[in-house]
């Protein structure tokens, strides 16, 4: 059984203020819900204070991006050590913006995961295609490959610790959400080259979906066999709507 992941990605957003604020209207919100694991992947200027807000909760800590270098002349960049003094669980690599805005290339992505299993967190590893990967039928083409250079050095025995999530570039922060048909079928293909690559350590490998996740459409996609969790930009931000996501079976019953 793959336990449900739910990440808040806040990406460039909120002071310290903001983010205590947030903690403290959340929390008590999502107080009862069991067997779901919540992580809060926030910058890395308000990670201490966060960290400090939840602790003696069950909420897990995360950054949005590492560098795979142990330490050394990197002007501006956050080793994994640092993450890791600061208690974060988990860390983003190579989100679609990274990729895109930054160049971050499989290779990089790859020696990042690495160093953040050598390092005591885990990895949530981001995939997904754009619209005119889509519209070209290169979405299978793109994601392997991507799958294939990013996880290059996960090594097999650490594998079913990683966190995988799909997140098609055309329907972050568009409101256009894949349908869970959609979402699922490209996650039944990564299920299958995780299963070629690691073994029975890919059907233990958690997946999340991203890409305009709201409380309107988190329970039809959490229902769907391969979707294990979700990652969410714009509605994570709100406490109120994070929570409703994180109790995504209580969504689908009102739906
Ligand atoms: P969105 O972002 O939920 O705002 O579409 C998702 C993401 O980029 O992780």
């Amino acid at each position: 059984m793959r336990r449900p992941i739910l990440t808040a990605n806040w990406k460039m957003h909120k002071t310290g203020a903001e983010a205590v604020s947030f903690v403290d209207e959340f929390l008590p919100r999502i107080a009862t819900v069991q067997d779901v694991e919540i992580v809060l992947a926030v910058p890395f200027t308000i990670l201490d204070r966060v960290g400090q807000r939840l602790k003696g909760s069950a909420v897990q800590l995360a950054a949005q991006n590492v560098h795979p270098e142990e330490r050394g002349a990197f002007t501006a960049e956050i080793a994994v050590g640092m993450l890791a003094d600061l208690g974060c669980r988990y860390a983003i690599v190579g989100h679609s913006e990274r990729r895109s805005l930054f160049g971050e290339a499989d290779d990089f992505i790859a020696r990042k995961a690495a160093a953040l299993l050598g390092g005591g967190l885990l990895p949530i590893v981001c995939v997904g295609e754009s619209l005119g990967e889509r519209e070209a039928k290169r979405t299978f083409e793109v994601v392997g490959r991507q799958l294939e250079g990013s996880l290059a050095r996960v090594p097999e025995g650490r594998a079913a610790e990683i966190v995988v999530a799909y997140e098609p570039v055309w329907a972050i922060g568009t409101g256009r959400t894949a349908t869970p048909e959609i979402a699922q079928e490209v996650h039944a293909f990564i299920r299958e080259q995780l299963v070629e690559r690691f073994g029975a350590a890919g059907a233990q490998i958690r997946l999340q979906y991203g890409g305009s996740v709201k409380p309107e459409n988190v329970y039809a996609l959490m229902k769907q066999p391969e979707i294990d969790g979700t990652l969410v930009g714009g509605a994570s931000l709100d406490p109120e709507s994070f929570a409703r996501l994180v109790t995504f079976e209580a969504q689908g019953e009102s739906q």
